[in-house]
């Protein structure tokens, strides 16, 4: 089921991260920022454990969460985890490094390096474009037997969602939008760009 968070706070950093005028220095901060609002949607009806917390006057019911894995891919999606790991005690990162051919658009895998666990993971991609990439990590983490429970991305297509959806009827998708379409190099229109160029300031002119 797909979640498009309309909380201001989203649409506010969602807005910056459109703006074309917006710089990498704040194209930086507001990444990282809606990824954490995104991530509290997300995980909402996480797997916790309860326990009994000692306060300094008492006893106090309490919980933590259980263990999950976070997986991104090269590159862009390196500050959303980032963010996941600072805001969750017990997760574990891995990553996948995919690009897309740039004639067929289909993704390549070229580096895989995930946790030796297994359990519910979380796909972070900023951009779910064709949703090749997608549909490859959970391939890739479904053979080594880990669960794959959700996929935060900061735009979907709506391509996207109607595959992930279908393909993956059990999988969340939390995103700030789903964009209606996509032009000829598999770009998300209006979308934002290129998300790795504008984080990283490598963006031609
Ligand atoms: C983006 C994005 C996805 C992929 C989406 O990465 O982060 O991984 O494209 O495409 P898909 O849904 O059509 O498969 P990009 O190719 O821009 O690489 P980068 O992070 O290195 O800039
Ligand atoms: N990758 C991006 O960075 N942006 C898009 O719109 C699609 C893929």
């Amino acid at each position: 089921m797909v979640h498009v968070i309309d909380h201001p706070i989203v649409q506010n950093e969602l807005t910056i991260l459109r703006n074309v005028a917006t710089k990498s220095f704040n194209f930086r901060k507001s990444l990282k920022k809606i990824t954490t609002f995104l991530l509290y949607e997300m995980m909402r009806n996480t797997r916790t454990t309860r326990m009994e917390v000692e306060t300094s006057l008492g006893k106090s019911e309490g919980l933590v969460m259980d263990e999950i894995i976070f997986i991104t891919v090269l590159r862009a999606g390196i500050p959303m985890l980032e963010t996941a790991l600072d805001i969750f005690p017990n997760a574990q990162g891995g990553f996948v490094g995919i690009k897309r051919d740039k004639e067929s658009l289909y993704p390549i895998v070229y580096f895989v390096n995930l946790p030796n666990v297994t359990g519910d993971a979380f796909f972070l991609d900023p951009m779910v474009a064709t949703a090749g990439t997608v549909v490859k990590a959970i391939k890739i983490l479904c053979e080594r037997g880990c669960k794959p429970k959700g996929i935060v991305s900061i735009i979907s297509s709506r391509k996207a969602v109607e595959i992930l959806t279908e393909k993956y009827p059990s999988v969340d998708i939390v995103t700030a939008a789903v964009d209606e379409k996509l032009n000829k190099n598999g770009y998300i229109v209006p979308g934002l760009g290129d998300c790795g160029d504008r984080y990283y300031g490598s963006e031609i002119g």
